[in-house]
């Protein structure tokens, strides 16, 4: 698809890697729009990079995602992309007191239930382009879970299995196709907890992005996740041990 030209909302674009896609994207001649919860945040962001348009929006909140609609079907007539990117994390071991049930409502909720809800209410503008995309941005844990992450990495694996039904779903309407964007770890302040320093830029993760839209590449295994993909076809438990190594 065409790299170039698009009007693309991401979702959670003030930080990490949702402002990384947008700066790539605005280089790239694309109108980016971007959401967060933080209006401080987003103001920054805004300084920084005036060609973007910044929209407070918290994924979870339905009245909020629905003022969004509105919002793009009046201001921005030519959306063709959406990026979920907008994510939620609880680092921790499953015990008797965890409290998995909570954190695992709360990634449930911004992970999975959030996309599948904003991705339903922006259909009909994203069918009715010559050309149009949905990204979503799920994880290498989609593929062989982290036990450091036990319940972000099942809201991610929902997250992958909607994705293809999605992707089967429109498959006869060719002007809209599903992509799902799988990184390893990235070096963000939302990965901090999990040894993120060590992880990928993302930057990268952009770049990987833009050449596979550019290629029609529809599941993107970004970096260390290749490797986690090859490993689980010839065998899923070696790609089990490989991802929870040192735990
Ligand atoms: N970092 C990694 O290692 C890694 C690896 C694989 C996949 N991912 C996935 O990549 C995505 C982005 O992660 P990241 O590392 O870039 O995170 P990040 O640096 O923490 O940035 C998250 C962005 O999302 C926004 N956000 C969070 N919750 C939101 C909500 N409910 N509604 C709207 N915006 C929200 C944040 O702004 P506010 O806080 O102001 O809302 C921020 O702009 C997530 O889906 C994550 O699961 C990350």
């Amino acid at each position: 698809m065409n790299i170039s030209g698009n009007t693309v909302l991401i979702t959670g674009g003030s930080a990490g890697i949702g402002l990384a896609i947008a700066k790539l994207l605005v280089e790239n001649d694309n109108q980016v729009i971007v959401t967060g919860r933080d209006p401080e945040r987003l103001a920054r962001v805004a300084r920084e990079l005036p060609q973007l348009t910044t929209v407070v929006c918290d994924v979870t909140r339905k009245r909020e995602v629905d003022l969004l609609v509105q919002q793009l079907q009046k201001d921005f007539p030519r959306f063709n992309m959406l990026i979920n990117n907008a994510g939620r994390a609880y680092a921790y071991r499953l015990s008797a007191c965890a409290g998995a049930f909570e954190k695992a409502a709360d990634e449930i909720l911004t992970n999975y239930l959030a996309v599948m809800g904003i991705t339903e209410s922006l259909l009909p503008q994203l069918t009715s382009k010559a050309e149009a995309a949905i990204v979503n941005v799920s994880s290498i844990v989609a593929l062989a879970p982290s036990a450091k992450t036990p319940t972000y990495a099942a809201s991610k694996a929902a997250l992958h299995s909607y994705t293809q039904s999605l992707r089967i779903t429109l498959a006869p309407q060719p002007n809209i196709q599903v992509f799902e964007l799988m990184p390893p770890l990235v070096n963000t302040d939302f990965s901090m907890e999990i040894g993120g320093s060590k992880g990928i830029p993302p930057e990268e993760v952009a770049q990987c992005l833009l050449k596979a839209l550019a290629a029609n590449q529809q599941e993107i295994h970004v970096g260390l996740t290749a490797n986690i993909y090859k490993l689980l076809q010839s065998s899923p438990e070696s790609a089990l041990m490989a991802m929870n190594a040192g735990n």
